[in-house]
């Protein structure tokens, strides 16, 4: 019966994949080669373009997400006409114009202001987490990372929000595998033995991009 339940839910729900999970993958494609792994501005071509980005961690937070799009697209509003490039910023930063749709340029503002908070890195590959939670950890953390899994309605659990950075933020990384190793509580599973240590640092870094 239970798995009959189970197998019924995996199958009608697909969930919006997160923002800045989506915005860090094209920030690794497109981003990273200048701007650097972190947003510190040491990527691979910046070092032989010799030009230096500033570190992205501390000015995008002072940007609203107009500005940050228009620095992105290097569209400007209609009403600023006659200004031919951005002009916010040093001509080494490309105008990716129709590149990204609406979608995907939000996406890279979640992951920037990610990048900008500063509160626990990315340790593992978040790719490989978004696999492995809907595998083994969606039944109760629900497939977007809620805390509204099918479990919660059927024994009671009560699972951590994991798009709750109030919530996520209070434990640093290695507090967070320790919980995901050993367990927590009388209903978070420990995994030690099924999970291998990179496994759950993917799921560590995965879980840091589900915060809102
Ligand atoms: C070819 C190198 C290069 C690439 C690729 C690149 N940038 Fe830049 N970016 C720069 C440079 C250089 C600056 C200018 C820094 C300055 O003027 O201080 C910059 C500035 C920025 C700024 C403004 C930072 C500030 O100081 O306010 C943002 C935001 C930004 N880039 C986002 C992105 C995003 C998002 C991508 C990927 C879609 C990207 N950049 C790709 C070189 C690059
Ligand atoms: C059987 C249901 C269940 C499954 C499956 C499950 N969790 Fe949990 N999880 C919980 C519950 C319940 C809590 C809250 C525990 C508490 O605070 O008492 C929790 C809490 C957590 C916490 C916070 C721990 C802390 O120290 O406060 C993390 C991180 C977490 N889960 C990650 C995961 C990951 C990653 C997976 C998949 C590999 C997973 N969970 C699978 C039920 C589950």
């Amino acid at each position: 019966m239970l798995a009959l339940c189970l197998m019924a839910f995996a199958a009608t729900v697909s969930a919006d994949p997160p923002a800045a999970f989506e915005g860090r993958k094209l920030y690794v494609s497109y981003c990273l080669l200048c701007h650097g792994s972190d947003g510190s501005g040491d990527g691979p071509l910046a070092k032989s373009m010799e030009i230096s980005p500033a570190d992205l961690a501390d000015t995008v937070h002072s940007s609203d997400d107009k500005l940050l799009a228009t620095i992105i697209t290097g569209r400007q509003e209609p009403t600023v006409a006659g200004r031919e490039r951005h002009k916010l910023l040093n001509a080494a930063m490309p105008e990716w114009k129709n590149v990204f749709d609406r979608v995907q340029v939000e996406a890279l503002i979640a992951y920037l202001r990610f990048l900008s908070r500063k509160n626990h890195g990315l340790m593992g590959d978040p790719e490989a987490g978004a696999r492995l939670y809907q595998k083994y950890c969606q039944v109760c953390h629900g497939e977007e990372g809620g805390g509204d899994g099918i479990m919660t309605s059927l024994i009671g659990v009560k699972p951590m929000d994991h798009t709750n950075p109030d919530q996520t933020d209070r434990l640093d990384n290695s507090e967070m595998i320790a919980s995901i190793l050993d367990g927590k509580g009388r209903f978070m599973p420990a995994w030690r033995g099924i999970l291998s240590e990179s496994d759950v640092e993917a799921l560590v870094s995965y879980i840091r991009l589900l915060a809102d």
